[in-house]
């Protein structure tokens, strides 16, 4: 099946479990029953206590972990196809930059490595310097940048070779709450401007609802998914948005969502 006559959901997670060290004296049920559909464009986070399985799920999503049973498909195809596909682009909690690479060098190593023509690189990394609002920063390194800045280098290295899905764990769980708030609104501005379907793992609430277009709240030992909070705030989301009745009533509802557990 290939991405031009395939119209199901972009990712679909079935009856997904995960057993950490099974048999054994240590082990530890991490997952249990996912059940998961997300169609192409929609932004979903996952949400929930410490060690409740959102790293792993989203390991798994990404096929950098495999399920102990159930199974993970990506525009209807297995999970390692995607990922040998290069369907996914992945960004971390820290930025895992090359500090002996500029940003330019930076954001240009998936390209290297996937063997996109040298000609075709000014062009891509310029487009996403300038989504990320760092054009004036090519020729510097890691050490000279903020850490807020660092992990815009690492969202436009993410995007560089426009995967179809981002996965992001805790991106944002280092910044202070301003420079979060902004960051936030960052990749809204990129999500509404690339056809990109996001994961996002989170510990924060008011982000999970300005970012969403729906919550997965989950419950640990084992980690389970509880509910799924639907986002209906409009787009273009903005920090007003944050002032609106609306958002309110869903922070609260997230967070009465958490507490029930
Ligand atoms: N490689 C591993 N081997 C054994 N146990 C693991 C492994 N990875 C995760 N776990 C366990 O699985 C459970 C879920 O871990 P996971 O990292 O997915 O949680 P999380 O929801 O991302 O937590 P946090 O919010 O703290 O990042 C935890 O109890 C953790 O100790
Ligand atoms: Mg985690």
């Amino acid at each position: 099946m290939n991405k031009s006559n395939y119209n199901g959901p972009i990712i679909e997670v079935k009856d997904v479990e995960k057993v950490f060290s099974a048999g054994s004296a240590e082990q530890l049920h991490a997952l249990k029953d996912i059940q998961l559909r997300v169609e192409p464009g929609e932004f979903i986070s996952l949400i929930g206590p410490s060690g409740c399985g959102k790293s792993t799920l989203l390991r798994i999503i990404g096929d950098l972990i495999h399920p102990t049973s159930g199974e993970v498909r990506v525009k209807g195809k297995p999970a390692a196809q995607a990922r040998a596909d290069r369907d996914y682009g992945i960004v971390f909690q820290a930025p895992v930059l090359y500090g002996w690479r500029n940003v330019q060098r930076n954001v240009e190593l998936p390209l290297q490595v996937m063997g996109i023509p040298r000609t075709e690189w000014p062009g891509r990394v310029n487009a996403m310097l300038e989504l990320v609002g760092l054009r004036d920063f090519e020729r510097k390194y890691p050490h000279q940048l903020s850490g807020g800045m660092q992990q815009r280098v690492s969202i436009a290295r993410a995007l560089a070779f426009e995967p179809s899905i981002l996965l992001m764990d805790e991106p944002f769980g280092a910044l202070d709450e301003i420079t979060r708030e902004y960051m936030n609104q960052e990749l809204l501005n990129v999500f509404t401007r690339t056809d990109v379907t996001i994961i996002f793992v989170t510990h924060s609430i008011p982000e999970a609802v300005f970012l969403s277009s729906r919550v997965v709240v989950m419950s640990a030992r084992p980690g389970m998914i509880k509910d799924v909070v639907d986002i209906d705030l409009s787009h273009p989301r903005s920090f007003e948005t944050r002032e609106t009745p609306r958002y309110y009533e869903l922070v609260t509802q997230l967070r009465e969502a958490l507490r029930e557990q």
